[in-house]
């Protein structure tokens, strides 16, 4: 069984993650910290009659909240308004991460770390060079969460085939989309890469393909504008972290994943990966991309780069752009620490 830490789980993912997980029959143990009122969502969530014991911690006690933890997830942190971007949220939770990262790296030296907090592209960098400058990195220990890029993906293709033919959409089942679409590259804006594995469906798309797929990129910003100044997505995000979180839960029991081509943002170099991945580190000089990921005793075991191979001509556009912006974000992220003494 396994102990599962929180940080941040006062927020508005934080909570709704929490509640998650303490329904999970994967988790032993839950505890939750926060730098306001955790002592008292672990208290509520503790009266649910799940059998994993959940504590909430004040924040003078991450040290306990952390020690013994195998697995942390990591919401905290500020969120989207209006106006503002994942990359604008930078100066304020670059600070936040490196601080919990480094706790981690002090009190749970071997758990996995599921990043949340945004901007993914930057924080992961952050995450790892924390780590390496402890001398406490493992590569497939870290991984950024950009599964609601997925769960959006499986949701919006099903209602853009609705629009093009109802017969077509009816016929397909939105829980199991996984097996026709997955998503690369980054978490924000043209970082975000979805790619339709199951090609009869862009014919099908037609001219909705390019709808599909803008609406992936912004999908995040939907929910800014709906929320109207009182924050970004929170339930939905935090449905696509309980689930991440199960996938990497489940690989402890070494049970089948779920999700087909389950994505994270991951560091590329040191983590086991196809001749494609490798190019496009050394073509492009990246390091970190989000790619499907095969996930043993949880941590990531290796990368599965397939979906690499066969992209179209405007996929293959895809990524040359993300690229680009993906470069901007992670060397801002890499130089945050590196820079720092
Ligand atoms: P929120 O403001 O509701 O909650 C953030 C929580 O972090 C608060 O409870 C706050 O007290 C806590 N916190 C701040 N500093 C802390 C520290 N040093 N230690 C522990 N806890 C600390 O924000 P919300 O809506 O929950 O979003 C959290 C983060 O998740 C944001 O960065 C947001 O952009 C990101 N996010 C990521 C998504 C993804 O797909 N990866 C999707 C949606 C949100």
């Amino acid at each position: 069984m396994v102990k599962v830490a929180i940080l941040g789980a006062s927020g508005g993912v934080g909570q709704p993650l929490s509640l998650l997980l303490k329904l999970s029959p994967y988790v032993s143990e839950l505890a939750l910290y926060d730098i306001r009122a955790a002592e008292g969502i672990g208290k509520d969530l503790s009266h649910i009659n799940t059998n994993s014991n959940c504590v909430g911690y004040d924040k003078d006690s991450i040290e306990s909240s952390l020690t013994n933890a195998q697995v942390v997830l990591i919401p905290a942190g500020v969120p989207r308004k209006p106006g503002l971007t994942r990359d604008d949220l930078f100066k304020m939770n670059a600070g936040i991460v490196k601080s919990l990262v480094t706790a981690v790296g002090n009190f749970a030296p071997n758990a996995r770390i599921l990043v949340i907090s945004n901007p993914v592209n930057s924080l992961v960098p952050i995450a790892v060079e924390t780590l390496k400058k402890m001398g406490k990195f493992k590569p497939g220990n870290v991984m950024g969460v950009t599964n609601l890029d997925l769960v959006r993906a499986e949701t919006f293709l099903v209602d853009y085939l609705m629009l093009k033919d109802p017969k077509v959409g009816q016929e397909q089942d939105k829980t199991t989309m996984h097996k026709k679409v997955t998503v690369i590259g980054g978490h924000s804006g043209e970082t975000i890469i979805p790619i339709i594995t199951d090609k009869s469906l862009v014919f099908q798309l037609d001219r909705q393909y390019e709808h599909f797929i803008h609406r992936v990129q912004f999908g995040g910003d939907e929910i800014v504008k709906a929320k109207q100044g009182a924050g970004s997505a929170t339930l939905s995000m935090a449905f696509a972290g309980a689930k991440f979180a199960e996938e990497v839960l489940r690989s402890f029991h070494n049970e089948k994943p779920e999700t087909e081509s389950l994505s994270a943002f991951v560091y590329l170099p040191g983590l086991k990966n196809g001749k494609r991945a490798q190019q496009l580190v050394a073509d492009n000089s990246i390091e970190y991309f989000s790619l499907p990921i095969v996930l043993q005793n949880g941590s990531i075991a290796s990368i599965d780069t397939s979906i690499l191979e066969n992209l179209s001509p405007r996929e293959e556009q895809l990524v040359d752009t993300a690229v680009k912006e993906l470069h901007k974000n992670i060397q801002k992220g890499k130089s945050f620490i590196l820079d720092s003494s």
